[in-house]
């Protein structure tokens, strides 16, 4: 027995080297902290449950049969975090540069396996070299498998990539299926094809950073929700977004103790909207003045501004927060603003988080680039996904509703629950200007007649209250009201049930 014990205390040992102290050692060198620190940082302390420490690859070829190291480049296993069970898989660089083989992509899907089946969040810190070369279709193979995961696991339980490293190739694909990606500043980067490749296939010259860097995805192109300083600031608020999310889409969102009272007055939003309808001001400051204890995660924060996503809690429970920001492109509607809000309001209405909207938007923003790029169909994402969803949804009119952008923001006729408005609210077709001048062009010569005709126009769609007397908001509030109205609207609405038609899935325009 105690010679079994040895064995497996130096067996332990060598797992846990990894691909040495002198590999570990250039990770720190980089900035970058070694696979199982990272799993002790995220995971509550003493909580994580290891296994498949002695795993081994299985490759014979390129001399591979003589360079076996247990664990094979991923540490995977289960903890809690806040004392809530949340499977992790965290690939090891200094073993083959963290690349996926068959063993390697095994364990990643054991892990997900039993996190489909107990209902609980996968969480995968990833940095990796892409698929293990030596192995060829091996590697290939486990990456598809990893995928067929991702998918099944798609909204029945949250999956969440934290790349803290290079991520190439086909180690892109699997946290692009994830629900929430995040990144790491300046040692972490993704692409689907690195430098090198691109350089030879369009002559393009660019950096790794510059390509696939924390700031390309975060700015760019919108496939990152938000970039890190470091791998512990990046932990850190790791655990702090795991707590907003149920774990699985069966449970409600998770209640988290408050003292901040919902019915707690807000007068300075009194004075929020300014009188000059064109002047901006910023929404962030209403959902800061309305979540419980001034607590907004927001996601996707530098890139399409011109909408707010993010969670809050209210009375404790988690709700998504969908905003237009008037500071950003008047808090108009465009392509990448609709792809972005769609997304996170099919997350909450899978997870069963209600969805507060704060609506402040001229329209959908014109012009040859967006219609080219095909805002008819991306601006439909948005449309869809409200109509689609089943879970309480309440929403708030601070100034502009106009057009389509209306119908969109989760209005009544797309199943809103609670449709709220502030005096300011003004939902038209338009705004006056720009009506007169369709609807009055045989006057426009006449300047006296037109604003006239402006401010006959304002007077009469410029109010919530045309709206109101056909019941498409159910109540003009006062702006300091706002949080009590919410909290209010959100217990009345806590044991909503709606379903709708059977159907295998519907066809949402991608
Ligand atoms: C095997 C790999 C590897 C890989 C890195 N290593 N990537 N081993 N397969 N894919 C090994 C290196 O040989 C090295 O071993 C160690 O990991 C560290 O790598 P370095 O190059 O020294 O590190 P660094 O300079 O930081 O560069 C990291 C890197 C680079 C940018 C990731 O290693 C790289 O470009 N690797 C190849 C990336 C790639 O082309 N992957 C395949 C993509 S194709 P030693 O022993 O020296 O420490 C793909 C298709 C899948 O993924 C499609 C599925 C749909």
């Amino acid at each position: 027995m105690q010679e079994i014990i040895k064995r497996l205390d130096e067996k332990r040992a060598a797992a846990r080297l990894g691909g040495g102290q002198k590999r570990i050692d250039r990770q720190h060198e980089n900035g970058k902290l070694a696979a199982r620190e990272r799993i002790e940082l995220f995971l509550d302390p003493g909580s994580f449950e290891e296994w498949d420490m002695f795993v081994e690859h299985g490759c014979t070829e390129f001399g591979m049969d003589k360079q076996k190291i247990p664990g094979d480049g991923v540490v995977t296993g289960y903890g809690t975090v806040g004392g809530r069970l949340v499977f992790v898989f965290s690939q090891d660089f200094t073993v083959f540069g963290g690349s996926l083989s068959k063993a390697h992509a095994d364990k990643i899907c054991k892990i997900m396996d039993h996190a489909i089946k107990v209902g609980a969040p996968v969480v995968g810190l990833n940095d990796s070299g892409g698929a293990r070369i030596q192995e060829g279709v091996d590697s290939l193979a486990g990456y598809a498998d990893v995928f067929q995961r991702n998918v099944m696991a798609s909204g029945v339980i949250p999956q969440i990539s934290m790349i803290m490293g290079p991520c190439a190739g086909g180690a892109v694909y699997s946290p692009s299926m994830t629900d929430f990606i995040f990144m790491v500043k300046d040692t972490s980067y993704m692409f689907v094809t690195g430098p090198e490749v691109v350089k030879t296939v369009t002559h393009e010259t660019v950096t790794a950073e510059e390509l696939g860097g924390a700031k390309t995805h975060t700015h760019k192109s919108g496939v990152a929700d938000l970039a890190f300083e470091n791998d512990v600031e990046a932990l850190f608020m790791l655990r702090r977004f795991v707590n907003f999310l149920p774990a699985n889409n069966r449970e409600k969102p998770p209640v988290w103790p408050t003292t901040d009272s919902a019915e707690r007055m807000v007068p300075s939003l009194d004075t929020l909207v300014p009188d000059d309808p064109n002047k901006p001001y910023d929404m962030k400051e209403l959902i800061i003045k309305i979540v419980d204890d001034r607590n907004f995660f927001e996601l996707q924060r530098d890139y399409a501004a011109n909408i707010l996503i993010g969670f809050g809690r209210m009375e404790g429970s988690t709700v998504g927060i969908v905003a237009n920001q008037p500071m950003v492109l008047a808090g108009c509607l465009d392509i990448d603003s609709s792809k972005k809000a769609a997304r996170f309001v099919r997350f909450c209405d899978a997870f069963n988080i209600p969805i507060v909207t704060l609506v402040d938007v001229p329209g959908f923003l014109p012009g040859t680039a967006q219609e080219y790029g095909g805002i008819i169909k991306h601006g439909a994402k948005l449309l869809y996904a409200y109509a689609e969803a089943t879970v309480p949804k309440i929403t708030l009119i601070t100034r502009k509703a106009y057009g389509g952008a209306y119908d969109v923001m989760s209005s009544k006729h797309l199943r809103g629950d609670v449709n709220l408005a502030w005096p300011s609210a003004e939902i038209a077709v338009m705004g006056s200007k720009g009506a007169v001048e369709i609807i009055f062009r045989q006057d426009m010569a006449d300047q006296e007649k037109i604003d006239l005709r402006t401010q006959e126009y304002k007077d009469r769609f410029a109010n919530p209250f045309v709206a109101g007397a056909r019941g498409f908001v159910d109540d003009v509030i006062l702006p300091h009201s706002t949080r009590k109205r919410i909290c209010r609207s959100l217990a009345m609405l806590k044991n909503k049930q709606l379903e709708n038609p059977w159907r295998k899935h519907g066809n949402i325009p991608l």
